[in-house]
């Protein structure tokens, strides 16, 4: 067969907390598309150097798995961060996915809901939580039993069934465990006790069309009575990926996934997770704009969303986003001046949504 004369790089960060794309899974996605491709490499970056070389390499497309990184700095308390997508961009560099500005509310949970919130859009209501700012449970801004998670891991990170609180002493808990473990506030939602979903999101090359292909992921009840998705969960691989056949749900969790994509600002591909409330209701949780897609087995939700929904496999799913990629870099050769004279479309929440609060 003849590859297609285009080098693409698949690109992970070293530190697991930091990377939706494990070893393995950068190793396989370099093997499918070397089937495909003249040129393809796997760079794992741990540093800024590690970014260097990257760019140094000049590849057509770089297939990401991070976001972003703490950046080098001589002062400890300096938490900047440095992403991927800001030093690509600088250097006219291709890449896979969201830009910037879309990264940033996929990482900082409490502002993608406040996005989504002046959009018009339902997400669960929620505060910044901080130790001894309230003395008890009448003080709080939203009533008990509330959902405490951190605002910017993702996997399942410091989640667990002590993230749903029922009374003012777990509440002070969960929020100290998050202030000591993660070194930020937590983020406070009203605790949503419905199903819950996740809406995988695949651009069409050229057309800027969405496919939404949603699941279902059932967890298995704990002794309180909560399914709750986090990391012990997560990673025992215990939770159940199935199709969403009731046709109101689907439509309702199908559209709200597809306004919140857009309205984030997410390009390519990604990942809405959504949650009922008491009254079926969906709330918009998180996004996931550089969701996992390791090979299909039912532990990458995107991976399993595209199989389920549409029969894509891994193989077609893997080219699918690389072709989105690539046709993007051909718009820009073809069409530069045009392209840089228009704006990103942008929300304008956005441009609030991360002023410190
Ligand atoms: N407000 C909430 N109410 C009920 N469950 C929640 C809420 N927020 C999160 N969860 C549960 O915690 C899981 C992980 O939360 P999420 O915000 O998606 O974080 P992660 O980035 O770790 O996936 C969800 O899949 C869901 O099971
Ligand atoms: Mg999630």
């Amino acid at each position: 067969m003849v590859k297609i004369n285009k080098h693409i790089e698949i690109v992970r960060c070293g530190n697991p907390r930091l990377s939706s794309m494990g070893l393995k899974s950068c190793n396989m996605i370099g093997k499918t598309l070397s089937r495909h491709y003249a040129r393809v490499g796997t760079t794992t970056v741990n540093n800024e150097h590690d970014i260097a070389l990257l760019v140094a390499k000049k590849p057509d497309l770089v297939f990401l798995g991070f976001k972003n990184m703490p950046t080098l700095s001589p002062y400890p308390t300096n938490t900047e961060e440095s992403w991927i997508a800001d030093h690509l961009d600088s250097h006219g560099i291709n890449y896979t996915g969201s830009t910037k500005l879309a990264m940033m509310l996929d990482h900082n949970k409490d502002a993608a809901k406040q996005v989504i919130c002046e959009a018009g859009l339902q997400t669960a209501p929620y505060f910044t939580a901080r130790s001894g700012e309230y003395s008890n449970a009448g003080e709080l801004p939203l009533p008990l039993p509330l959902f405490i998670k951190p605002p910017k891991e993702g996997g399942g990170i410091g989640i667990g069934d002590d993230s749903v609180v029922r009374n003012f002493a777990a509440y002070k808990r969960k929020v100290a465990n998050i202030e000591r473990d993660f070194g930020t506030p937590a983020l406070a939602e009203q605790y949503l006790t419905g199903r819950e979903f996740s809406v995988a999101i695949l651009e069409t090359p050229r057309s800027k069309e969405l496919i939404a292909m949603p699941i279902e992921l059932i967890t298995e009840q704990n002794s309180r009575g909560d399914r709750i998705l986090g990391q012990k969960v997560k990673s025992a691989d215990t939770e159940h990926v199935i199709a969403v056949a009731d046709k109101d749900i689907k439509d309702a969790i199908v559209t709200l996934a597809i306004d919140a994509f857009k309205i984030l600002g997410a390009r390519d591909y990604g990942r809405i997770d959504i949650r009922l409330d008491e009254q079926g209701i969906p709330h918009f949780l998180e996004a996931n704009l550089i969701p996992g897609v390791a090979q299909h087995d039912f532990t990458s939700y995107f991976t399993s969303a595209c199989w389920i929904n549409q029969a894509m496999d891994y193989e077609t799913m893997l080219l699918h986003i690389v072709e989105l990629g690539l046709s993007r870099a051909v718009d820009i050769g073809e069409d530069l001046v045009e392209r840089d004279m228009v704006p990103v479309t942008v929300s304008p929440s956005l441009e609030t949504a991360f002023e410190p609060v």
